[in-house]
């Protein structure tokens, strides 16, 4: 977008040289290495589009030089042409327009140095400021283009072979601009092409003597945008501005939007230019205008370009955008909403999943009484440490009377209870084995230290118990602790394993009415590790052991 602008602002630099060689033309020495073709044109005639006819004059001689294009030196379309030029042509070329005006060119015709296709003590001298932009003019070469449209000028730098692998460099036609000219930019350069006459080539070439100077001016500096965006409602009013500072006056600035000139992209646009010293002694230059009206066709890229006839130029933007509150009220509309309400859903389900899961079963159990049977008895087995001494400890009354009446009255569930539905003196092992066969999840009831001052028949129990559910995956372990356990360090391996995969559940409740209801959380949460009700309640469980007993008895 910017490009078509920089070459235009190039070519305004372009012509500004053109126009100041023009200028002094007629001073300076046209230098062409021999057997090159030469054009030489009258400093009379601005353009050589003029009717105006010219006679050309050898110094001091009396006979024109005649327009006869066989001859060696002859004059054609107003100009004095020498193809190819020799030594001895060097001299001074008079030419007459009228009886009254008179000028002239000299001309130098050198051999180049040995083995060079240049000569450095023949070369035009062209100064450039250090550490500005600046151009070389390739001089007298456009006499050339219009006799072959295609004329291919090409540069090149005395004993630096890739000169354009410098970014710094760029050909234009007749101009090679170099940005921020240094030191080692000094030298010879060669602008070169080739022409035809009468079916035979020549060469055309100009050496320049590239000589820089420190420069009393530096590049002026851009003071605003730095290629900033500025946020405007849709109607309202902007002032978009463009400033820089230098050393001269002579800074220009201008605007380019969407590819054209501003002017052209609306036209009822004012711009205003203004330069003023500052305190500093900088000059100030600036441009700015107003957007009375911001309209959707505004919201674009603004292109600032500041030059200087030696300071090629530089662009800077400023980009018009529409506030991003807009944005973002879209992108929590179309895209944050959705994650929240996402989120907020999985954030309820985590912390109503136990009620939601048993509202579920309540509302659906029509359903699962349909179900088939899984050939297990007891919904629960029960291991606890029984009593010590012969004092009634908390875990006997818990698992005794607590448990049953939630669990077995309130729920419907079918427990297995280790000491109250097992028959005294029967193999505890075997009972115990078939039993959890038989459940489908072992609740576990600890006592904070149950598990370091048990008797033996607790522990065996208890052991074959959690064998059986650590090697058998498929039974589900609820973990019950009658009280807040500080050191999980000291519980038994076994325990610890079961702590980490089924987590546990802590009773906190006393042996109130209140902490006897199915519906406090204690309880919701043990339902929730529970089964899914199999059979109605309607069953008779004291009856089960019996049964079972039976049929141990009768295998044994
Ligand atoms: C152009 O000519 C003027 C005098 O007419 C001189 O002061 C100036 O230095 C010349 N410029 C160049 C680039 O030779
Ligand atoms: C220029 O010369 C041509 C013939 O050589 C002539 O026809 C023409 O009138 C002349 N023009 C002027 C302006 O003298
Ligand atoms: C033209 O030639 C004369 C003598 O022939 C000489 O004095 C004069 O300096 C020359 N003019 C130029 C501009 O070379
Ligand atoms: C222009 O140059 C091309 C080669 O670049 C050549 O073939 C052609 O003849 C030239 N035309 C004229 C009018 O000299
Ligand atoms: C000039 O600029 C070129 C390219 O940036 C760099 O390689 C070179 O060293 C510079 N020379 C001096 C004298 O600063
Ligand atoms: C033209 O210049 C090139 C070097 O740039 C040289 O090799 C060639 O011989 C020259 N041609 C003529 C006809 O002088
Ligand atoms: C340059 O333009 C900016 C933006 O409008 C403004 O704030 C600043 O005052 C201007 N600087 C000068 C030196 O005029
Ligand atoms: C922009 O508008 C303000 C007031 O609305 C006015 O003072 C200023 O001169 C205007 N600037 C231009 C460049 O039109
Ligand atoms: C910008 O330029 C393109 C073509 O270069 C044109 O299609 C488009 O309408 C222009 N936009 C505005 C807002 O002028
Ligand atoms: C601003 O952007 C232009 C091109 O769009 C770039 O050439 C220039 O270096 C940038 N300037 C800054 C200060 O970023």
């Amino acid at each position: 977008m910017g490009q078509q602008k920089m070459i235009s602002v190039l070519w305004l630099a372009c012509w500004i040289s053109v126009a100041y060689s023009l200028h002094n033309r007629s001073r300076i020495v046209i230098l062409v290495p021999v057997g090159e073709a030469v054009a030489i044109s009258c400093p009379l005639l601005s353009s050589q589009q003029s009717n105006r006819n010219v006679t050309w004059y050898r110094n001091g001689s009396v006979i024109p030089l005649i327009a006869d294009n066989y001859l060696r030196i002859h004059q054609r379309r107003n100009l004095l042409w020498l193809i190819p030029a020799k030594i001895e042509d060097s001299g001074f070329y008079e030419c007459h327009i009228g009886n009254s005006e008179t000028d002239g060119r000299e001309l130098q015709v050198f051999e180049n140095d040995d083995g060079l296709y240049f000569n450095k003590n023949a070369a035009y001298v062209q100064k450039l400021p250090l550490e500005n932009n600046g151009n070389l003019v390739c001089p007298d070469l456009e006499y050339f283009e219009s006799e072959n449209s295609s004329l291919i000028l090409q540069w090149s730098k005395a004993y630096s072979p890739g000169l354009f692998e410098d970014q710094r460099f760029r050909a234009l036609e007749y101009i090679l601009s170099i940005n921020n000219v240094n030191e080692s930019d000094k030298g010879i350069y060669v602008c070169q092409t080739t022409y035809t006459y009468m079916g035979k080539w020549y060469n055309v070439s100009r050496a320049i003597n590239l000589i820089t100077y420190a420069s009393p001016l530096k590049l002026p500096q851009i003071i605003y945008p730095k290629n900033n965006s500025i946020e405007v409602e849709l109607g309202s009013k902007v002032l978009i501005e463009c400033n820089a500072s230098g050393d001269t006056q002579e800074i220009f600035t201008a605007w380019e939007v969407n590819g054209t000139e501003l002017e052209e992209f609306d036209d009822t646009l004012r711009v205003e230019t203004y330069s003023h010293v500052s305190l500093s002694g900088k000059w100030i230059v600036g441009t700015k205008f107003n957007i009375s009206v911001v309209k959707n066709k505004d919201y674009l890229t603004f292109l600032c370009f500041v030059w200087t006839p030696t300071f090629e130029g530089a662009a800077v933007y400023i980009m018009l955008q529409r506030p991003t509150k807009n944005i973002q009220g879209y992108l929590i509309g179309g895209l944050v909403s959705p994650i929240l309400v996402i989120l907020a859903a999985v954030l309820t389900y985590k912390i109503f999943k136990v009620d939601i899961v048993l509202w579920y079963r309540q509302s659906c159990q029509p359903l699962f009484r349909k179900e088939v049977s899984d050939g297990k008895l007891y919904d629960a087995y029960v291991v606890y440490p029984s009593n010590v001494a012969n004092c009634m400890y908390s875990s006997d009354i818990f698992v005794l009377k607590v448990l049953p009446e939630v669990l077995e009255k309130q729920c419907g569930y079918n427990l297995f209870i280790c000491g109250r539905d097992d028959l005294p003196g029967q193999a505890v092992i075997t009972v115990v084995d078939e039993a959890i066969r038989l459940s489908r999840r072992v609740i576990i009831v600890l006592v904070p230290d149950s598990y370091s001052n048990k008797v033996q028949r607790d522990t065996n129990e208890q052991q074959i118990a959690i064998y059986n559910a650590l090697i058998r995956d498929d039974i589900k372990v609820i973990l019950i602790l009658l009280d807040k356990i500080k050191d999980y360090a000291n519980m038994p391996e076994p325990i610890k394993y079961l702590k980490q995969r089924h987590g546990v559940l802590i009773w906190k409740g006393d042996f109130s009415e209140q902490s006897q209801l199915a519906t406090t959380k204690f309880w919701k949460n043990v339902r929730y590790r529970m089964p899914v009700r199999h059979s109605p309640p309607s069953l008779d469980h004291q009856l089960m052991p019996v049964t079972l007993t039976a049929t141990w008895i009768s295998e044994g």
